[in-house]
């Protein structure tokens, strides 16, 4: 993702997101150089995008029996509505899970609403099972975050 997609990419995040991200705060993540995030474009158009942010190495909060080194932070996923639900976003998931695998990020963890439920069948299909609760993580709607996670 790069500045001249941020019109694009900010019509779809207003478009499915209660609280969308603003243009600069997408800019403030896309210029930290341990975020990546991606633009999916069909020709032209950017109908989704997505990205994670890379733990520093042994940077391990997990409570898992395993140790991981590189901890991969799933930040944002959004396909547009009218491209939604036809493969697209497996597609950008397989592309995020296989660049974080290269840059050796060996657990990947996201927060979802409870609500959220298309995204939490989006998410089991990844094999992403829930690893923790955050109380009112999504203060607005005062609603706790599903904290899911899984190997790489
Ligand atoms: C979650 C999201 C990225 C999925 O993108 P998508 O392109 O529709 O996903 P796919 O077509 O690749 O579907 C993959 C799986 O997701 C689940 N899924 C997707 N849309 C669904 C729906 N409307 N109802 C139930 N499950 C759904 C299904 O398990 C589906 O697998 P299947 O096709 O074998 O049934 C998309 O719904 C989206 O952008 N939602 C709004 C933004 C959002 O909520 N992001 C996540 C924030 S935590």
């Amino acid at each position: 993702m790069i500045e001249k997609d941020l019109n694009e990419v900010i019509n779809i995040e207003r478009t499915v997101f209660k609280h969308p991200w603003t243009n600069n705060y997408f800019k403030l993540i896309i210029s930290d150089m341990n975020n990546y995030m991606i633009s999916l474009k069909q020709e032209k158009s950017i109908i989704g995008y997505g990205g994670y942010h890379l733990l520093k190495s042994n940077t391990n909060f997990l409570s898992t029996k395993k140790e991981y080194n590189r901890i991969v932070h799933l930040i944002n996923i959004a396909i547009d509505p009218f491209y939604q639900k036809r493969g697209c976003g497996t597609f950008l998931m397989n592309t995020l899970v296989n660049n974080a695998r290269l840059k050796h990020g060996d657990y990947c963890y996201l927060e979802v609403r409870p609500s959220n439920s298309r995204a939490l069948s989006f998410y089991k299909k990844f094999n992403f099972t829930i690893i923790g609760i955050i109380e009112n993580y999504y203060p607005y709607e005062e609603e706790d975050a599903l904290v899911f996670g899984r190997e790489l």
